[in-house]
């Protein structure tokens, strides 16, 4: 199944998808995580990621499109795909359909995580990562019961004011996306601000139904 997490920064994309991996078996795509990964490699790629990133802003087109189409192409994709953080504009949108027909693959299904903002910003701003394992914690409402998590770390992206921006953002650039799924019959709604276990359960239950 070939799948894209759509939503908000912050509305859990990347902590579903990483129920879905172990669901389905197929990798997570996330386009931010391959991003950070450039920087702490410090390839040129990721320095110029980088300005962009923290200052809340999108990276440009080319960029991502172009990592995602050396991704698309590795062996672990060929069963199917989560994409966590693309597409994030009309461009990217149309551009991944070009990449997945040269496949002869499409996408199957848009997965919308819908939360409202002031919920998004309290989740951003508690957000913790382990540095070993990638797992994502919250401080309020998922903090690490292991210690061997004690290693985690607050994005350089996830302070108040960057937040605020990476919304305004998501509101103009990324929301309008969705038409173009809409009307391709392929997006599937679901309320984010359940409990991370009730949103994985509603998007199975949707997949399935
Ligand atoms: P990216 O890394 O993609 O960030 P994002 O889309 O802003 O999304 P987040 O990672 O912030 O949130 P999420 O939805 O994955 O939520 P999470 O599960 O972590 O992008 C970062 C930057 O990279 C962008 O700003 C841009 O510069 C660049 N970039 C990336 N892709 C790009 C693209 N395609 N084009 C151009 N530029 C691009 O959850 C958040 C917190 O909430 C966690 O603490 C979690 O524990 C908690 N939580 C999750 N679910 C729940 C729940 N149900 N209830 C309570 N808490 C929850």
């Amino acid at each position: 199944m070939n799948i894209a997490l759509f939503g908000a920064p912050g509305s859990g994309k990347g902590t579903q998808a990483k129920q879905l991996v172990e669901k389905f078996n197929i990798p997570q795509i996330s386009t931010g995580d391959l991003l950070r990964q450039s920087i702490s490699n410090g390839t040129e790629l990721g320095k110029k990621a980088k300005q962009f990133m923290d200052a809340g802003n999108l990276v440009p087109d080319d960029i991502v499109i172009g990592m995602v189409k050396e991704r698309l192409n590795q062996e672990d994709c060929k069963n199917g795909f989560i994409m966590d953080g693309f597409p994030r504009t009309i461009t990217q949108a149309q551009e991944l359909d070009k990449l997945l027909s040269e496949l002869e693959k499409k996408l199957d299904v848009v997965i919308v995580l819908d939360v409202n903002e002031s919920e998004i910003v309290e989740r951003i701003t508690g957000r913790r990562t382990s540095r070993k394992t990638g797992k994502i914690y919250h401080i309020k409402f998922n903090p690490p019961v292991d210690e061997l998590e004690s290693d985690l770390y607050q994005r350089d992206d996830d302070k108040e004011e960057v937040v605020t921006q990476r919304l305004q953002n998501y509101n103009d650039q990324t929301a309008p996306v969705l038409d173009y799924y809409l009307k391709q019959n392929i997006v599937i709604r679901v309320n984010g601000s359940k409990s991370p276990s009730e949103v994985i359960s509603d998007i199975i239950g949707a997949l399935n139904g």
